[in-house]
């Protein structure tokens, strides 16, 4: 193989991996939030999902977490596969009815809903491990400077 198509083909696959991982920004996701009714939904306000999806992916709507248990996290919420999501690879309850793949579209439809369903089952964001550590009790509407939705 010749030097130059080497290094266009490690070209591509780099820009490959890229247009996989996309990192939202805060006022867009406030905005997709707002749109799917989640401002004071169960009680919980733009800034509330706003922090946890900041301490759960750092709006990385791609991000995808193995967990010891050999369950997978994925999305912008984090959703796990043992319970909420089908990922084919390990046991489902598949509580949210939902592709695991499907919770990280773009346009966080999906993650949403699901994110949804489970606030709503009891306990609230209280699911969320990184919620109760970095957003439970703290003042939190900082989260919202700036977004005009
Ligand atoms: C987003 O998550 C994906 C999958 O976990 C990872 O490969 C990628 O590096 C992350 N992107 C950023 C900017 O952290």
């Amino acid at each position: 193989m010749t030097r130059a198509l080497f290094i266009s083909l490690v070209s591509c696959l780099l820009v490959a991996k890229q247009a996989k991982s996309q990192v939202l920004g805060r006022c867009a996701v406030a905005k997709l939030l707002f749109e799917e009714g989640a401002d004071g939904f169960e009680g919980y306000y733009l800034s509330d999902w706003l922090c946890l999806a900041f301490v759960e992916s750092g709006f990385n709507i791609s991000k995808i977490n193995e967990n010891a248990d050999g369950s997978f996290d994925y999305g912008i919420f984090q959703i796990n596969s043992h319970y909420w999501c089908n990922d084919y690879r390990s046991h489902s309850e598949n509580l949210c009815h939902v592709d695991c793949q499907e919770l990280l579209n773009s346009n966080l439809l999906s993650a949403i809903n699901c994110a949804k369903r489970i606030v709503s089952g009891g306990g609230g964001m209280n699911n969320w491990i990184e919620w109760k550590l970095h957003c439970l009790g703290r003042p939190l509407a900082h989260w919202m400077t700036g977004c005009h939705l």
